[in-house]
């Protein structure tokens, strides 16, 4: 979109309130962490200059930014007029507005973005914010308006007088502002507050004395404002942002029974017919094929993939696995760095012992295999094309059985050799 709007993206901040050794922007929503959610936006919208201001633990948050991101540190975290200060050198030479976003923010949509930077560049104000009005408005900076209702100024809830702290209307912290504007007045932007921080909030005030013009454009989705600055307010995103995941697939013509129990993590895949049921978790790097059928209580794990057909019933987990087209694993088994072939069929209560206390090993399944009910599979180890276990077997680490062959006991023999 817009070749002159470049962004700040604030990532520094420790978040106190989280109480946790990780940064904020790094906990997760729907197994991704946050500031993800954030950046995506800017690169959706194709802005060109993005800078992401780091500070607290700045390394660890390093390695989730992707490429094409400028990397602005804030040595001290002295407050969020502080971090865009550091961003602007890295802005150098570029013209025009300058969107801010706080990494804090996973909900926030794109067609919101897009009429907000709309309305900026079509209105020619200073500064456009997004605001929203809620019923509990509690710690959120408030919108203060003048007699004209034009926007004059932003409080932070910490420094808000009673009458102050009744506002309704909240800053989202989403705004569009210029550049010239703003490169000279966040410079007289002071501490003079609760927190003795340098807040980027003031710049509103200091827009609107010099003349200049403040819009706001309010947003009909509160959701989509929420920042995150708790546990508490963690799990509420968490929770929404599961139902817009799980309503994806469903418009994409997956059944999810019963989908307020069914926890599937961004980026994972799902073929058009394949039913999901109660009670299962689908986490990172998981790709299910069509006509699929999972759980209920199924546990897919990162790096699992089904092909097409596969029947996945209850009580499952499955990590880093393969399985083949039209494979069956009814109920309750582990399978783990396992890669079983088409048409096979896994018997209730299969287990692959796949790590020896130092190692994760391999188990090869082959097409149309028949492992029968309890067996144990000590890998690395192979079960041939239409090989058969009986139940209750052994398969020993490095055993390696046949094409056709029937093994069975504790550890397992050939009972029946290929005819
Ligand atoms: C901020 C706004 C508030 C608004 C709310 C919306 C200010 C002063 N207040 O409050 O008006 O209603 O967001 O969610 O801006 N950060 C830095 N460096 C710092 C401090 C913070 O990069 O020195 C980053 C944080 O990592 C975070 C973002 O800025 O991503 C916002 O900081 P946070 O402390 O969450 O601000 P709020 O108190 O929520
Ligand atoms: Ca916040």
């Amino acid at each position: 979109m817009k070749n002159n709007i470049a962004s700040i993206i604030l990532a520094a901040g420790k978040g106190e309130r989280m109480k946790s050794e990780t940064p904020k922007v790094l906990h997760r929503v729907c197994g991704r962490p946050m500031v993800n959610y954030v950046l995506d936006l800017v690169k959706e919208l194709k802005i060109k200059n993005n800078v992401v201001v780091l500070g607290h633990k700045a390394e660890e948050v390093k390695k989730v930014i992707p490429e094409g991101f400028k990397i602005a540190i804030q040595k001290k975290l002295a407050g969020t007029a502080d971090a865009v200060k550091e961003a602007l050198p890295k802005l150098a030479g570029i013209s025009g507005s300058i969107l801010v976003l706080y990494g804090d923010i996973p909900l926030l949509k794109k067609e919101t973005l897009k009429n907000l930077l709309g309305q900026h560049v079509n209105s020619g104000a200073d500064l456009t914010v997004l605001t929203a009005t809620l019923d509990k408005p509690s710690g959120y900076g408030r919108i203060l308006r003048d007699r004209y209702s034009a926007i004059c100024g932003i409080v932070e809830e910490k420094d808000a007088d009673d009458f102050e702290k009744d506002i309704k209307e909240i800053n989202t912290g989403i705004f569009c502002v210029k550049k010239d504007k703003l490169e000279k007045l966040i410079k007289r932007i002071r501490p003079n507050n609760r927190k003795k921080e340098y807040y980027l909030t003031d710049i509103f005030n200091l827009i609107y004395k010099n003349g200049g013009v403040v819009e706001g454009m309010k947003i009909s989705d509160i959701d989509e404002a929420m920042g995150i600055n708790s546990r508490v307010e963690l799990a509420k995103a968490i929770r929404i942002m599961q139902g817009r995941i799980n309503e994806k697939f469903m418009q994409q013509g997956v059944t999810i029974v019963a989908s307020d129990s069914v926890f599937i993590n961004f980026g994972v895949k799902i073929g058009t017919d394949s039913v999901i049921y109660p009670f299962t978790v689908i986490e990172n790097d998981v790709k299910i094929g069509k006509r699929c059928s999972v759980g209920p209580f199924a546990h897919l794990r990162e790096g699992t993939e089904l092909k097409d057909e596969v029947l996945a019933g209850n009580f499952i987990e499955f990590v880093r696995s393969r399985i083949g087209s039209k494979t069956f694993l009814k109920h309750f088994c582990y399978i783990g760095d396992t890669h079983i072939g088409s048409k096979a069929n896994i018997g209730a209560g299969t287990v692959t012992a796949n790590f020896d206390g130092q190692n994760k090993n391999l188990t090869e399944i082959k097409d149309s295999a028949f492992v029968g009910c309890d067996t144990i599979i000590v890998a690395p180890a192979k079960i041939g094309k239409s090989a058969v276990t009986g139940a209750g077997s052994v398969i020993l680490r490095h055993q390696n059985i046949k094409d056709g062959e029937t093994v069975a006991g504790v550890p397992a023999k050939i009972i029946k050799r290929k005819r």
